[in-house]
């Protein structure tokens, strides 16, 4: 879970930091801060290396939600032409901030299953959720890998919710090895929903959160990524990256897959026992 002491570093690049423990503030800052040992100790990184030369290297993220189980999205575990991606080509990090240097708190496996939603499309984008069971268990009772618990309550707009992860942040930016948390308040989906927006691709099984203003936010490498939200004394996994990677442009808040419409497929993807074949079309 994501420690309930979660402290928001109100710092401009290297700018000195000031700590900040009221967690119902918004940040109003440009750029992301580094995140701290043990702030989201449910993110993951998720990559397959490449399998040919000039193949794209694809690079997402994850949630844990228990010892075995990730969450990601489904566009992270298909290659190109909708194929399912080989599990066991994926590498999941844990318990790293630095995803380049790794440290003694490194924790990496990979994917033994990998159940997607059969509700899935790409266009346009929707039920973009997938659950990926690890080869290796996740240690329990570590300081920096924790799993999330998921929000199953609807959240009001402006709630300061934060994403985590290792994209980049413009769109030339290279990736950052470092974890970055970057404040994502929830938008009136109205708004988010507008003409020079999203133009209505953001249903009732989505939410969208961060801004409309051209400040850096979510960009490649980011999908698939959690969206946290305070509950009561903690942090709860609300959203899964799915797209609007506006990368500091106005007008591109991310879009995310709602996990709460999802708890009951989420659910029974844990006691599946079947595999899906390698190969298979997720989509068409
Ligand atoms: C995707 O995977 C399928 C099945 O494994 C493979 O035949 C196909 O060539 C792959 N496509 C790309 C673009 O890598």
């Amino acid at each position: 879970m994501l420690r309930n002491t979660l402290v928001v570093l109100l710092a401009v690049f290297t700018v000195t930091a000031k700590c900040e423990l009221d967690t119902n503030i918004v940040p109003s800052m440009v750029g992301g801060s580094v995140s701290l040992e043990g702030q989201a100790p449910s993110v993951v990184s998720i990559r397959v290396p490449r399998q040919a030369p000039n193949a794209p290297e694809t690079f997402c993220q994850g949630t844990i939600i228990n010892l075995n189980h990730i969450l990601t999205s489904c566009q992270c575990v298909h290659n190109e032409t909708n194929n399912l991606i080989n599990p066991a080509w994926f590498r999941i990090i844990a318990g790293d901030l630095n995803i380049v240097v790794p440290s003694y708190r490194r924790f990496s496996t990979t994917a033994s299953h990998i159940y997607t939603h059969p509700g899935y499309t790409i266009s346009p984008r929707t039920n973009d959720i997938a659950v990926m069971r690890t080869t290796t268990s996740f240690p329990a009772g570590h300081n920096t890998i924790d799993w999330a618990p998921r929000n199953t309550h609807v959240l009001r707009n402006g709630l300061p919710c934060v994403f985590f992860g290792w994209g980049a942040a413009t769109v030339t930016g290279v990736l950052n090895p470092v974890q970055q948390s970057i404040p994502a308040p929830i938008l009136e989906r109205n708004d988010c929903n507008a003409a020079n927006v999203h133009r209505g691709l953001v249903i009732d099984n989505m939410i969208c959160a961060g801004s409309l203003a051209a400040t850096p936010n979510v960009c490649t490498g980011n999908l698939g990524g959690g969206l946290f939200c305070p509950a009561r004394n903690t942090f709860e996994l609300t959203g899964i990256l799915s797209f609007g990677l506006g990368c500091g442009t106005a007008n591109i808040p991310g879009v995310y897959t709602q996990v709460r419409f999802f708890e009951q497929w989420i659910n029974q993807q844990l006691t599946r026992t079947d595999a899906t074949p390698a190969g298979t079309l997720v989509a068409s």
